[in-house]
């Protein structure tokens, strides 16, 4: 049994190693950290279950580590995917792989399946996959749009999940940014 602040800084430390791109500005570790954070905060506040958090903290931490830069890069979540994979044996723990995969290929879909919005209830799932770490992760990382001094404010149209739909633009979420 492992605690949570091992478990969370082990993957963190792998998925900075397994990174392609460890120049990155705005997908650089500290991007990675603070989804991880979100995502902890999503889980426990929306869905109060701890059990699937190695599973959420697994996605937040890799889920751009197959970017190869900062801008246009639509088959980054394929590629960091495919970097879990290879990386999945040295985690000191198993985890729901088929959900983390789901999560992390699809996160930068611009548009859903079944609607334009690119939210969890708009993707059609196959077999046991748990579609809240999807929801943890996609939130999380939509959070931190706020990192690019480009986006003044969070559609939260495009959010998952009513936690962070409550917690999105608050004077809590714009102080990680000042
Ligand atoms: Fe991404
Ligand atoms: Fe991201």
């Amino acid at each position: 049994m492992y605690s949570y602040g091992y478990m969370e800084s082990s993957i963190g430390y792998m998925a900075f190693e397994a990174t392609k791109n460890k120049a990155s500005y705005y997908h650089s570790r500290h991007h990675f950290s603070r989804v991880a954070n979100f995502a902890k905060h999503i889980l426990i506040n929306e869905y109060s279950d701890y059990k699937i958090l190695k599973d959420v903290l697994v996605a937040a931490f890799f889920h751009d580590t197959g970017r190869l830069n900062d801008h246009e890069d639509p088959a980054h979540g394929y590629r960091s995917a495919m970097v879990l994979d290879s990386y999945k044996s040295n985690l000191p723990f198993s985890f729901d792989e088929e959900s983390v995969r789901f999560a992390i290929l699809n996160h930068c879909k611009k548009e859903g399946e079944t609607s334009f919005l690119p939210v969890v209830s708009s993707f059609f799932c196959q077999g046991s996959i748990d579609k809240r770490i999807a929801a943890c992760l996609w939130d999380a990382d939509r959070l931190d749009l706020l990192r690019d001094a480009e986006y003044k404010k969070i559609n939260v149209d495009f959010l998952s999940t009513e936690y962070a739909k409550m917690f999105a633009n608050t004077p809590e979420h714009l102080a990680f940014y000042k």
